[in-house]
């Protein structure tokens, strides 16, 4: 981390001491973004506050953003009008950070609609929180910490994890794919890999504190460090580390750690030493979210995706074949500008040939400044709905026969905790991500444990231990 911010997190905790506050943090977002939670949250606690989920006695709020989707949109201000009164009442420190604030219009509207924020910050400025903080304690007026130029791989930061099982690392940050839908490479910068040495020394750490599942994390994680290497750029390679398959065999070399996943990779860099190393490493879960986004060649197309239907679905054979027992999950967009009903169909083919374990939903949604937001063969609404529905009804019949095939079969399954839904069962997941509720000791938290799938229910399976 760089000097002065942890200059400022001394000064502020100094600031705080004794005063038993307390701080928030709304996570709105991806995987990436309650990674940046925890960073956010890991500064914040060495600051000298402590989280609370009841808004109402939090002496800051922080929300951090996401702009994917329209709904994120509607999600923060529906928030932010519910937090005004606070701000009001008693003076609440409120901060705004994470994808929406590097959209412009964004940061616009909150200025004229909600203007008793008192800090917004970017996704390449998270890092400064402390110092932003400070100005607010020290009298600043309001703080806009946004900056438009990639930010660099900042490493050290402190964190709070929210599980002590499971830990997400962010092993890249940026996207280069410019998919015409997505609005991730504005707010998010160009690719830039972090060093092997930070990634495994981070995971090394994770083993000693007994976490035992690595989840890695990338817009595109099967490009790790291909810009470097493309473009020439000097990078310390540690332990033969330079490439996306090198670095998931020297993670299955980590003692302690038992469980590594992934996301996402991208199907068009799903190369041959990827495929290898996920066979080959013992470790790395069988289950490829291999996001498919449209199932029409032509949409594809369209989408600047740079695979076709075939492609994919040979990328999906070639898997089979190499990898035993490889499961697949994916994400799909329906009504996409031009969208037909060919084309539609040619999504739910995919579906019915691949059967994936678990299909992530969503509508088209127009982000400004995107390629798709400018395309004027736009879907009406009512037919973008319609063509959700069935493709849910579709993903839900072929979830419901997966999972009949579950029962009767002993599955490895790592378990999380106790149930949500039953203090008296424990939860875990199978390598495939399906969730088994068990009635078993509470000593087996955090081991991996061999069940027999004893039933199946739409969205979790029921294990016995054998
Ligand atoms: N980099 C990842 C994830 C990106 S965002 C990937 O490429 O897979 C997660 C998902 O949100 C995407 O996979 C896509 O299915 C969906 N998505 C992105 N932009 C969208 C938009 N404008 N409307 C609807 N869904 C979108
Ligand atoms: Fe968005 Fe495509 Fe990049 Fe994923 S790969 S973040 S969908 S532009
Ligand atoms: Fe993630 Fe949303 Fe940003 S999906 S990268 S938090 S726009």
């Amino acid at each position: 981390m760089i000097r002065p911010q942890l200059e400022d997190i001394e000064k502020v905790a100094k600031i705080n001491n004794g005063k038993g506050l307390k701080y928030s943090i709304l996570t709105m977002g991806c995987q990436q973004n309650e990674n940046d939670s925890e960073k956010l949250s890991g500064m914040i606690e060495k600051m000298n506050y402590t989280k609370t989920e009841n808004l109402a006695e939090a002496n800051l709020i922080v929300f951090n953003t996401c702009c994917v989707r329209e709904n994120a949109e509607d999600r923060l201000f529906g928030k932010l009008g519910e937090v005004k009164k606070y701000k009001e009442e008693k003076g609440t420190i409120i901060a705004i950070g994470g994808c929406m604030m590097q959209e412009k219009h964004i940061v616009e509207k909150l200025k004229e609609s909600y203007p008793f924020f008192d800090i917004v910050f970017g996704t390449h400025t998270l890092h400064q929180f402390p110092t932003d903080l400070y100005k607010v304690l020290s009298n600043y007026k309001k703080i806009e910490d946004i900056l438009d130029i990639d930010g660099e791989v900042i490493e050290g930061l402190p964190i709070k994890r929210d599980d002590n099982i499971k830990a997400s690392v962010t092993i890249m940050n940026g996207c280069n794919n410019f998919c015409s839908y997505c609005i991730v490479p504005y707010v998010r910068g160009r690719e830039r890999s972090r060093l092997p040495k930070d990634i495994l020394n981070e995971i090394n750490e994770l083993a000693k504190q007994g976490y035992k599942e690595v989840t890695l994390l990338g817009q595109n994680v099967n490009s790790y460090l291909r810009v470097e290497r493309e473009q020439n750029k000097k990078f310390e390679e540690y332990e033969g580390v330079n490439s996306f398959a090198t670095l998931l065999r020297a993670i299955n070399k980590i003692d302690g750690i038992e469980r590594i996943r992934f996301i996402s990779p991208h199907p068009k860099d799903f190369t041959d030493d990827v495929i290898e190393a996920i066979r080959d490493c013992e470790k790395v879960c069988k289950l490829v979210h291999l996001p498919l986004q449209s199932g029409s060649t032509n949409i594809l197309k369209v989408m600047n995706r740079k695979y076709s239907k075939e492609d994919y679905l040979n990328l999906v054979d070639k898997m089979r074949e190499k990898i035993p027992n490889v499961t697949f999950s994916t994400d799909i967009i329906v009504g996409f500008p031009g969208e037909t009903e060919e084309d539609f169909n040619d999504t739910l083919d995919v579906v019915k040939k691949v059967h994936f374990e678990q299909v992530y939903m969503f509508i088209y949604s127009r982000r400004v400044g995107t390629p798709g937001d400018k395309m004027e063969n736009q879907i009406p609404e009512d037919i973008k709905h319609e063509r959700f529905e069935k493709l849910k009804k579709l993903v839900e019949d072929e979830i419901s026969i997966s999972n009949k095939q579950y029962v009767g079969s002993i599955q490895t399954v790592l378990i999380e905790g106790k149930s949500k839904n039953n203090d008296n069962m424990l939860t875990g997941r199978t390598d495939s991500n399906k969730v088994v509720v068990v009635d078993a000791s509470e000593d087996l938290i955090g081991k991996m444990v061999k069940l027999k799938i004893v039933s199946e229910h739409m969205w979790y399976l029921k294990g016995k231990v054998v």
